[in-house]
């Protein structure tokens, strides 16, 4: 292959985002048991630049990675077993030495670690990489940098657009794949396009245990085939709900999927829980704060003890004030981070 550039660099900014309807079990090699719908987030995002350099020795893949200026050698490992399954679809990977930096802009040590903005800027850099080194536009760009996100970490294949994005092969959506996510920002009722995602830091640090090895539990889990049901059709529901904004069923649908999300943790055969009693306060307090007033404000949980309040953007004023006065004292050094609905990744200029 030809090569057109001998050296190449690019940078992206990707966000993480929040899903609502789960990805919980996969089925082959990185697909979904079930389909899942999100929004990308607006604030937490993943700065990923690399600088390619062709070497006159092919020697395979070879890269270095610092992460918030620091060299890190765990995540280089994994990253160049990730590079490793690219080589067909890029292969001047081999060829090239690849220097790469990455940082987050979540709250200094706030414990969230997103695998999802990680991998969704990683890919949109590969898939940049290879126009200017190849000389080759790619036509589906996006989609081709989901699958790509998808290979890396699953959720992180929703990342590579802004707004609602949906993953996983559902007959509710004719375009829906099980290997890239697909924007439905033009289904979405004017009510659910402006939202907030205001993200409760109940305890910082590593979890106790993966969501890969979470997926992993699903295989022998006896609800298994009932989750994954219940994924295809809270799908296809919340799509409908979506659409015609009817937001008392998506608080149902969405508080129903963070907490089924947990009983599977805790109902599997090894059996782990990551919430933590302060997370189960403030599920409550959000229960009593929409019985007493009448808000829209919900919950949803990723596979964490954190909490992410949801809201409509015009509530926001009252749930901020309800989250300083409230909420605080459940958050790890009243640590919490707000997020709006984000219009996705943004290519950095040189
Ligand atoms: C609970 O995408 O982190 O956040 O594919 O193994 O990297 P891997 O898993 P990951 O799982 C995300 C699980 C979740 C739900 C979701 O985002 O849909």
């Amino acid at each position: 292959m030809n090569y057109v550039s001998k050296t190449a660099g690019v940078t992206w900014k990707s966000p993480s985002n929040i899903a609502l309807v789960k990805y919980w079990g996969k089925k082959g090699h990185q697909l979904p048991a079930n389909p899942s719908i999100s929004f990308t987030l607006d604030q937490a995002l993943t700065e990923t630049s690399i600088q390619a350099e062709f070497k006159e020795q092919q020697s395979g893949i070879d890269i270095s990675f610092s992460f918030e200026n620091a060299k890190n050698e765990a995540f280089e490992l994994k990253l160049k077993s990730y590079l490793q399954k690219g080589v067909q679809q890029f292969p001047w990977l081999n060829h090239y030495h690849l220097d790469i930096h990455s940082s987050n802009t979540f709250p200094h040590s706030s414990g969230i670690a997103s695998s999802a903005s990680a991998y969704s800027a990683l890919a949109l850099c590969l898939c940049s990489l290879h126009e200017e080194i190849s000389g080759e536009k790619l036509v589906d760009f996006y989609q081709l940098a989901s699958f790509w996100a998808r290979m890396g970490s699953g959720s992180a294949c929703r990342s590579v657009y802004g707004g609602y994005n949906l993953w996983g092969k559902t007959p509710a959506l004719s375009n829906s794949s099980d290997e890239y996510a697909v924007n439905v920002d033009h289904l979405i009722h004017p009510d659910f396009q402006a939202f907030n995602d205001t993200i409760l830091i109940i305890e910082k640090g590593q979890k106790a245990v993966s969501s890969t090895r979470g997926h992993a539990l699903l295989e022998q889990h006896p609800f298994a085939e009932i989750r994954y049901r219940t994924g295809f059709d809270n799908t296809e529901r919340l799509l409908k709900i979506l659409e015609a904004g009817e937001i008392k069923d998506f608080i149902q649908v969405v508080e129903s999927e963070a907490l089924m999300l947990h009983a599977l943790m805790m109902s599997s055969p090894t059996p782990f829980i990551l919430m933590k009693p302060n997370t189960l306060a403030v599920l409550e307090k959000v229960w009593d704060y929409r019985r007493q007033t009448g808000s829209n404000l919900l919950f949803t949980l990723d596979a964490g003890a954190n909490v992410h309040l949801l809201n409509p953007v015009v509530e926001n004023a009252h749930v901020q004030e309800f989250v300083k006065n409230e909420l605080l004292g459940y958050c790890q050094n009243e640590l919490y981070f707000c997020n709006a609905i984000g219009n996705g990744p943004v290519k950095q200029e040189k």
